[in-house]
């Protein structure tokens, strides 16, 4: 069982890290057939939108992103930014591909209802994809981990969320105000700076250590939340997942305080938009 658990692990980590080859870049993994389809998924996070394109056997093609303000809490606020930017990531990406991107599946973190899944299928539609579905993202994530049973936490720039599957079904969920941005406001108050000035030395590999030592306690409270929403018996495995978790100690501090081990994908800010990419198709 832990070895299976482990080759499905190694098996999304050699997909991160084919994206993150290619993320951005001006060459996709491999070149387009003119009349191929691809699958097309979206993330309109807090602090990014990221956009990835699978073929039909979901193996990576090519993505993009860009940093965006234009979505806060998970929720869109401003939509004409949010169009602008994806407009730009698909006209981007089908210059890199050649081809013509038409479908998209997006996504909305749970439990924020009809509304939202309304308003994120208009940016993609604005944008000029026809959109096929929207998914929820802890749903998207588990779909490319390959988790039948499990907790996806996902801490991005706001929020930890935490998403129980039982026979691959979503069975609960937690959406806590602590993320990334929480991690910057420690860090900026630490030192008296301004905000862009934290966010960027979060960001800095060469000041990781010094930048853990003060953020410690918020992964700590991170793990405490994760703890105290499963009752201290979290389903197993625990993947952690999302931006704010790029630390070389984050999920050794994280288990400690979770008291049981918790396991982190390479690149794990890709893990929700690739799962959503695999929902495009046909219902
Ligand atoms: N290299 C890094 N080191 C530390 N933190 C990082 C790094 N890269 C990104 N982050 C943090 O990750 C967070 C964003 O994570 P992610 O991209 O998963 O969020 P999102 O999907 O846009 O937001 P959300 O899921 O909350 O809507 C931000 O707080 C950002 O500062
Ligand atoms: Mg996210």
């Amino acid at each position: 069982m832990l070895k299976q658990k482990q080759k499905l692990l190694a098996q999304a980590n050699q997909q991160l890290q084919q994206f993150a080859q290619v993320v951005n870049g001006d060459q996709p993994v491999r070149p387009v057939k003119p009349n191929e389809t691809l699958r097309v998924g979206i993330d309109l996070g807090t602090s990014s939108i990221v956009m990835v394109v699978l073929d039909q056997q979901d193996q990576i093609i090519y993505g993009n992103f860009e940093y965006d303000q234009a979505v806060r809490d998970g929720l869109v606020v401003n939509f004409i930014d949010s169009v602008h930017i994806l407009e730009r990531l698909k006209q981007q990406a089908e210059t890199v591909l050649g081809v013509t991107l038409t479908t998209a599946c997006g996504a909305i973190p749970p439990g924020t209802g009809a509304g939202s899944a309304k308003i994120v299928t208009n940016v993609i539609e604005a944008a000029g994809f026809v959109c096929r579905r929207i998914v929820d993202e802890p749903t998207a994530a588990a779909r490319f981990l390959h988790v039948k049973n499990g907790t996806v936490v996902d801490i991005g720039g706001g929020t930890t969320g935490i998403s129980v599957f039982k026979g691959r079904k979503l069975t609960q969920v937690s959406d806590e105000p602590t993320g990334g941005l929480h991690m910057t406001l420690v860090l900026a108050g630490h030192h008296h700076w301004e905000m862009a000035t934290a966010e960027k030395a979060k960001r800095d590999e060469a000041q990781e250590a010094d930048v853990f030592a003060v953020i410690r306690p918020v992964v700590e409270k991170m793990a405490t939340i994760t703890r105290q929403t499963t009752q201290g018996k979290p389903q197993q495995p625990v993947i952690v997942v999302g931006g704010a978790i790029n630390f070389k100690e984050f999920i050794d501090t994280f288990s400690q305080t979770l008291g049981t081990p918790a396991h982190k994908p390479d690149y794990p800010q890709f893990v929700t938009p690739i799962g959503i990419a695999m929902y495009d198709y046909d219902a």
